[in-house]
């Protein structure tokens, strides 16, 4: 399907697919929904398995495969083995690495986006994430030195507005690093529930907004009480426009649609007016 015209892109994010404990009708169809939508790329923001057991990742690869590519890839707290303490600490990344190889940290440039993932699922976390100074570091050095008219995003499992348990150990250094970077878009999962909203980062006089989007489950059997959904993000320099994809009955069908003006930067012509 054609793109909107002009310099614009068309984004698919899901997130949370739990192989394992899926809902097998949303699955199956999950993919041609995001063939007819159109997608350029799909970006998926971790939990792919319910346990990190090695058919689920086997099936999450094909599951993933049957996307429109480029795919970019980051991992969430289910997918380092949960039951195998020792497996755990010893080699937390091998499973999930014998399926889906590379960075765990990948980088994926389609001109007018640029996406920075991030595995922020540490070993020694049970639950919820954290991003290194060496993740910090390359978000700048990735993203801050992108062309001008890039729209600069962040991709991880555990959303930077999550607080108490499940917030982000060195966030602060992680939100200063999106501030340094100029970031516009962060798009995360975990909830379940999918949320897009305007996110102010940083702190003192070194902040700045940013369109947090986060993709509820895709296909899970842990819903928290929405839709099985994921997200269009249609992308241009100056906006995000976020439709929801809602699995409802026997398939998918569009769902609410909200736009954004992207935050200011000396990389974007600015935010839309009128
Ligand atoms: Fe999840």
């Amino acid at each position: 399907m054609a793109q909107p015209p002009g310099g614009s892109i068309r984004l698919g994010h899901v997130s949370d697919i739990h192989v394992g404990a899926s809902d097998d009708v949303a699955l199956d169809g999950l993919a041609d929904d995001l063939h007819a939508a159109g997608v350029a790329a799909t970006v998926v923001t971790g939990d792919l398995t319910m346990r990190a057991r090695t058919h689920e990742l086997v099936r999450a690869r094909a599951v993933v495969d049957a996307f429109p590519a480029p795919t970019l890839v980051v991992m969430g707290n289910h997918d380092v083995p949960l039951t195998n303490p020792f497996r755990r600490l010893a080699s937390p990344y091998d499973k999930f690495r014998s399926q889906f190889s590379g960075s765990l940290d990948p980088m994926l440039d389609l001109g007018i986006v640029r996406i920075q993932g991030l595995d922020s699922m540490p070993r020694w976390r049970w639950k919820s994430g954290r991003i290194s100074d060496r993740q910090s570091e390359l978000v700048v050095s990735t993203l801050a030195g992108s062309p001008a008219g890039t729209v600069r995003i962040v991709a991880l499992h555990h959303p930077p507005s999550s607080d108490h348990l499940e917030s982000i150990a060195g966030g602060g250094d992680f939100e200063e690093a999106l501030v340094d970077a100029e970031v516009d878009i962060v798009l995360a999962g975990h909830t379940h529930v999918p949320s897009v909203r305007v996110l102010e980062v940083g702190s003192g006089d070194r902040t700045r907004p940013l369109i947090e989007n986060i993709a509820g489950t895709a296909t899970s059997h842990r819903t928290r009480g929405s839709l099985r959904s994921w997200s269009q993000l249609d992308i241009t320099e100056s906006a995000v426009t976020v439709t929801q994809h809602l699995a409802d009955g026997g398939g998918w069908r569009p769902g609410s649609v909200q736009e954004f003006a992207l935050p200011p930067g000396t990389h974007l012509p600015g935010p839309a007016t009128g």
